[in-house]
């Protein structure tokens, strides 16, 4: 009865959208707060998290480059460039469509910076222009300490493709990441646009000509973050180059690498690792071509209708990042509504998914905001007490709650029975990483930009 309401009248979808119980422009500011507290290298004066500091300023490349900056990947300490890049181009996607949700909520200053802060880092690791660092610090060293970034020091070594040691994906991914953070800054920064736009289309290159998958030459990636494949990272760096450039050969590009990595099949998910749903829904924006708007339809169609969920109707694709997985789909299946493809259905699903993290499941998965939110997020920095005291691996088996209030961070997510635990080493359930708030943050900034509009719209 309410989706025949809300299908028929648009007024009424105006009114449904606008009417959340949950403050979308908080939560805009609290996930670029999570962002901030992950920040490595030289803090700004301007750092707004009262329990970091300086950290990581060794950090060096196999020359002396400077590889100093970026973010921590999770509650880890290792910086790592294939999720850092996705997220973000996803962050500058969300940013670039619903612009007027950020600057209502006083956030899009902190948003600039959030972005630029990963682009630094991308300039930095690409030290020339068929090699580029992907990682900082090795996972079995770094999960050896538990504590604070500030008290790091075991040895970070960083690891590199270059052409006798490819990677199509993490450069591909950086190549997009650095389209996209170009044309974020096109109008407020030009200068810096134009030069994240050079080192996107090096970086392309390189992906496009030397090809091979990133983990078979950054070995200790593979057990924590493999790619699966490299077609849809080419695709979708040739789509943001196009969607930057206006360059209609990038659009050849894309088109060719999508008919010959097959991306025309419908996938299950949209995720770091796997772009194609991300690249149907761009492409079809950027063209309006029957194929694509076909494809993004028939993900979000299947998404949203047989996707598998939870009995209080969280999509459920995977255990691990459960909630970034229902916060991505309902991401790019706004951006798809965007282009005209059932705009009601794809947004009702998107605040149902977003507001079941913010509190209708019954609890708040986000740190810091709303009711019950988690107390033990699997983060190392935020479970120790402020300096001087020490830190280590007490805190991790201490069961009270995280000394630091992580602000903002989405937690991994409950299992497919909508069952939570909140402690600190489930980190399947509790987890947090810059790619789990990626989606989500872009997603609530689409659903702030329909109540905005929908306000507009009941004034005139
Ligand atoms: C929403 O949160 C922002 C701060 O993030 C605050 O300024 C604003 O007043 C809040 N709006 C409502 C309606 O509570
Ligand atoms: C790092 O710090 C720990 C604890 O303070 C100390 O035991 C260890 O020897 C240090 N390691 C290095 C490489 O300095």
């Amino acid at each position: 009865m309410r989706d025949c309401l809300v299908l028929s009248m648009v007024a009424t979808l105006a009114a449904v959208v606008a009417a959340s119980d949950y403050n979308y422009s908080h939560v805009l500011e609290l996930s670029l707060l999570f962002y901030e507290a992950q920040r490595s290298g030289k803090l700004p004066i301007d750092n707004r998290i009262p329990w970091r500091g300086d950290s990581a300023l060794a950090d060096r490349g196999q020359n002396g480059e400077d590889l100093t900056g970026g973010y921590y990947d999770a509650g880890d300490f290792v910086k790592f460039g294939f999720t850092m890049a996705s997220t973000t181009t996803l962050l500058s996607w969300g940013y670039l469509s619903y612009r007027d949700a950020y600057e209502a909520a006083g956030q899009a200053k902190y948003a600039l910076s959030a972005i630029k802060w990963a682009g630094d880092y991308f300039i930095k690791c690409h030290v020339s222009p068929n090699e580029l660092y992907g990682q900082v610090g090795d996972f079995n060293l770094d999960h050896t300490f538990w504590g604070r970034p500030e008290d790091l020091n075991m040895s970070r070594p960083a690891y590199k493709i270059d052409t006798q040691h490819p990677g199509s994906d993490l450069a591909g991914e950086t190549a997009a990441a650095l389209a996209a953070v170009s044309l974020v800054f096109r109008d407020v920064n030009p200068g810096y646009s134009s030069k994240c736009l050079e080192h996107a289309k090096q970086l392309y290159r390189f992906a496009s000509q030397y090809r091979g998958l990133y983990h078979e030459a950054i070995k200790g990636a593979a057990q924590y973050y493999e790619s699966t494949d490299y077609g849809d990272e080419l695709t979708w760096a040739a789509a943001w180059l196009y969607k930057a450039t206006d360059d209609p050969q990038f659009l050849d590009e894309a088109e060719h690498h999508y008919m010959k990595f097959r991306l025309k099949e419908r996938p299950n998910e949209f995720f770091y690792n796997k772009k194609v749903a991300g690249v149907q829904i761009l492409l079809a924006q950027l063209t309006r071509q029957p194929d694509y708007m076909e494809a993004a339809q028939a993900f979000c169609d299947f998404t949203v209708s047989y996707q598998k969920k939870t009995p209080k109707g969280l999509v459920y694709i995977d255990k691990f990042g459960t909630l970034c997985h229902a916060a991505n789909v309902a991401f790019v299946c706004l951006q798809a509504a965007d282009a005209g493809i059932s705009p009601s259905k794809y947004r009702d699903f998107a605040r149902q998914q977003i507001d079941y993290m913010l509190g209708d499941s019954g609890r708040s998965y986000v740190v810091g905001f709303g009711h019950n939110y988690p107390k033990q997020p699997h983060h190392a920095a935020s479970s120790c007490l402020m300096r001087p005291a020490p830190c280590g691996w007490d805190a991790f088996n201490w069961p009270r709650e995280n000394p630091q209030l992580l602000k903002g961070a989405l937690v991994s997510g409950p299992d497919e029975n909508d069952h939570y635990m909140d402690k600190r080493e489930e980190y399947v359930y509790n987890e947090v990483t810059l790619d789990y708030n990626a989606g989500f943050q872009s997603a609530v900034a689409g659903l702030r930009h329909l109540q905005l509009e929908a306000f507009e719209n009941n004034r005139t």
